[in-house]
């Protein structure tokens, strides 16, 4: 049995400290101190059968075996902790002084951005914004509008009709998604909204006077494109109903809605117009804000820019919308924002709006 002790001593010398693992030392370990079949373990069940005299020697050899075991295991327990610690320090180190990796940003679109801008200010002036579909009926297009189809101003609007089906037409709401179903009666064409217009009537039929309002969105026309042409393309839209509204209103509001968004003192023209939903209508000029009236292209030399057709509300849409036209009165405007944007950026086309082209877009 002595020899047996000096033999697991001697191994234990010579293979604890070359364990290379903290796996492998836990192996060993089973092998030297494990319960069921240790050797150390062994030997010390063992002791129980020596006499007397051998049990006592035996016994102390054993202890110091144990001991030494110990402390073999734990010494390399630790060396191998630090060599851990010290591997993981070389290759997750992180260089703090390396410079870091830029992320990218997105930003918004230039007709988001004026956009924005656009709310802001009406917002000041206690206009609220609302909203319409894009799918409209003809009813809120054209004849809520005071446009009867026979109307020879239908031709200023070019429009994209829906394909409809005709038998569903007859028996329900037509459109997969109609705009306010219950508003769509069951013979009605369908079309992409040539303005923003219809939104008046939507706002009007839900909403008791006085209020004020824009309402921005896109719009389409069916017609060929070209450097200022979009078959869709961006309007916003206003309306002021009050017990006495003005023109002189108008143009108040107008005049410094120009003026906050081309942060400097704009001047307005009123020029005479016809628009069959206002009476008088007219078209609003602003003295040109790129060459200051000396005469450049986007002007055409004329020293004022087109910006917008607007009027007073016509008695026939107020009726269409439920109002008593004796007792309300307002003004209304639209005008388009592609416009607004490309002046603000000098953007020569309105296409490269919708080009996908990240060159133009990451300008903004
Ligand atoms: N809806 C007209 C268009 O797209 C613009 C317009 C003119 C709107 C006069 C108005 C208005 O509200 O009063 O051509």
């Amino acid at each position: 049995m002595i020899n047996e002790i000096k033999k697991i001593e001697r191994s234990a010398k010579t293979e604890i400290p070359e364990a290379k693992t903290a796996e492998d030392l836990q192996e060993l370990k089973i092998q030297f101190l494990g319960r069921e079949r240790g050797a150390l373990t062994l030997i010390l069940r063992g002791l129980k059968q020596l006499p007397e005299k051998e049990r006592v020697r035996v016994g102390k050899d054993a202890n110091k075996l144990r001991g030494l075991l110990e402390s073999l295991f734990e010494k390399r327990g630790r060396e191998l902790e630090a060599l851990t610690i010290e591997s993981v320090l070389k290759t997750e180190r992180i260089d703090v002084t390396r410079p870091g990796v830029r992320q990218k940003r997105g930003h918004l679109h230039p007709h988001t951005t004026v956009l924005d801008e656009i709310e802001r200010i009406f917002g000041s002036m206690g206009f609220e914004v609302a909203e319409g579909p894009e799918v409209e009926t003809e009813h809120y297009n054209f004849d809520a509008l005071n446009i009867p189809a026979d109307h020879p101003a239908r031709d200023m609007w070019d429009t994209f009709w829906l394909r409809q089906n005709e038998s569903k037409r007859q028996n329900s709401p037509p459109g997969a998604n109609p705009p306010q179903a219950e508003k769509v009666k069951s013979n009605e064409r369908l079309l992409l909204r040539t303005h923003t217009s219809p939104v008046q009537i939507r706002y009007m039929e839900k909403h008791n006077p006085p209020f004020r309002i824009i309402a921005p969105g896109r719009a389409y026309r069916y017609e060929a494109t070209d450097a200022s042409h979009e078959f869709q393309f961006y309007q916003v839209e206003g309306l002021m109903v009050d017990k006495t509204v003005s023109i002189a209103n108008f143009k108040a509001v107008i005049e410094s809605f120009f003026s906050q968004l081309f942060k400097t003192k704009v001047r307005t023209r009123l020029r005479p117009s016809y628009f069959p939903f206002v009476e008088p209508g007219f078209e609003v000029d602003i003295a040109c804000v790129i060459c200051n009236q000396k005469g450049c292209s986007p002007c055409k030399k004329t020293g004022w820019l087109e910006m917008m057709g607007a009027g007073m509300v016509h008695p026939n849409v107020f009726k269409a919308a439920g109002y008593n036209p004796k007792q309300w009165q307002g003004f209304a405007f639209g005008m388009g924002l592609d416009r607004i944007v490309m002046m603000k950026y000098k953007i020569p086309d309105i296409r490269l709006f919708h080009s996908g082209d990240l060159r133009f877009l990451k300008q903004f």
